[in-house]
């Protein structure tokens, strides 16, 4: 028995450390992103020795065996493996032992770190990791004593859409991961369109810089889109025949059209605040139109693990920067009764998103 609790105990201490040190995995991820291991790989052309990954990325020649230490990590957390290759005898004298040697290859992970990719999510990585977002986290203890909205309001003294309009540097980057985000739609749009057929206008309320925008009023020339968003997001992007932007508060007004879609905006807001946006959005449409939402939906029965976990993480996003949170099925219901509209359909979309058709 107590040999059984004894191991139970140290079970739980290995439990207990891997979370005190995960953040080891999001600064390790962060790093590959900054040496830019993924694309070096990638244009490597063939599985990468260390060596060679060490000279395209001008490692430092005492750091090499650390270079080793990292992508072990990032080989055991999934983003490279490792592949036999015919040992170089020319290249590596002091390998000449060994027939074969050790490579990394990109998986479908890094793959999504690569630039050329169309789906690259790096700039996702590069301003969700940024200190500005990361430092928060240690002042949640304190958030909840105190008396400030957000735990980002109380780590930088503003909330975030604030400190946005106040550092572009920080509102482009995370404009552009919102972007590369919005981009992996690309993935499930076509699988959409019978949602958009009939559909001649859409507008796409916080639509960031029109990434998404841009996809669907591609794939439905002759739906006229508008993006409406806060002036300092959109003041330079330019507009096609069938897409334009216009700057506003989605709080104050919102233009007609058949559709008004909403991606990720809801989550970013309390209840109340999304019962009175989703009014407006209930006087765009008039009573033949509908309301898109694309959002998070929690469904601990259905998801997986895997899927659970980073829907709650990205609750825990919200409470940092947002009065908003992710929601259950019975959560978002309520808000659709309590804005008036009757009735709605959930589309759980590939991913980790669902599109859910809000109808008055
Ligand atoms: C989480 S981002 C989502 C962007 C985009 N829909 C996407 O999924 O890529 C939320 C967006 O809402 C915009 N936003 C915030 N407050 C707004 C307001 N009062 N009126 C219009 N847009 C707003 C922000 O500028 C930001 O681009």
């Amino acid at each position: 028995m107590d040999s059984q609790k004894a191991e139970e105990q140290l079970k739980a201490q290995v439990h207990l450390y891997n979370h005190i040190f995960k953040y080891m995995n999001s600064m390790s991820l962060k790093c590959a992103v900054e040496l830019n291991i993924a694309d070096t790989i990638h244009n490597h052309g063939k599985p990468i020795n260390l060596p060679q990954l060490a000279s395209s990325l001008q490692i430092h020649p005492t750091k090499i065996n650390s270079l080793y230490r990292l992508m072990r990590i990032l080989v055991f957390s999934g983003f490279f493996s490792t592949v036999k290759i015919p040992n170089n005898q020319e290249q590596d004298q002091d390998q000449d032992q060994e027939q074969e040697q050790e490579a990394y290859v990109l998986t479908t992970s890094s793959k999504l770190l690569v630039t050329e990719n169309p789906n690259c999510l790096t700039p996702f990585v590069n301003s969700l990791l940024k200190l500005d977002f990361v430092s928060p986290g240690h002042m949640l203890g304190d958030w909840f004593v105190g008396e400030e909205v957000t735990v980002f309001e109380k780590a930088h003294g503003m909330a975030f859409w604030e400190y946005n309009e106040r550092n572009p540097e920080f509102n482009e980057l995370f404009n552009g991961a919102m972007a590369c985000d919005s981009k992996m739609m690309n993935l499930v749009i076509r699988d959409c369109k019978p949602i958009f057929k009939g559909v001649n206008s859409m507008v796409d309320v916080g639509g960031g810089n029109g990434s998404l925008a841009r996809i669907i009023s591609e794939s439905f020339p002759s739906m006229k889109c508008t993006v409406l968003e806060l002036p300092q997001v959109i003041s330079n992007l330019q507009g096609t025949k069938n897409l334009e932007f216009l700057g506003g508060d989605m709080f104050q007004h919102i233009p007609s059209a058949d559709c008004v879609l909403l991606k990720l905006i809801m989550h970013g807001w309390s209840d109340e605040e999304c019962v009175k946006i989703l009014k407006k959005c209930k006087e765009a449409i008039g009573k033949g139109g509908k309301v898109i939402v694309i959002d998070l939906v929690i469904n601990e029965k259905k998801d997986t693990h895997e899927s659970t976990e980073t829907k709650l993480l990205f609750d825990m996003l919200m409470m940092f920067v947002a009065t908003g949170k992710e929601r259950s099925v019975k959560e978002w219901e309520n808000l659709f009764l309590k804005a008036g509209f009757s009735h709605y359909k959930f589309n759980p979309l590939l991913g980790l998103r669902s599109l859910i058709e809000v109808y008055p």
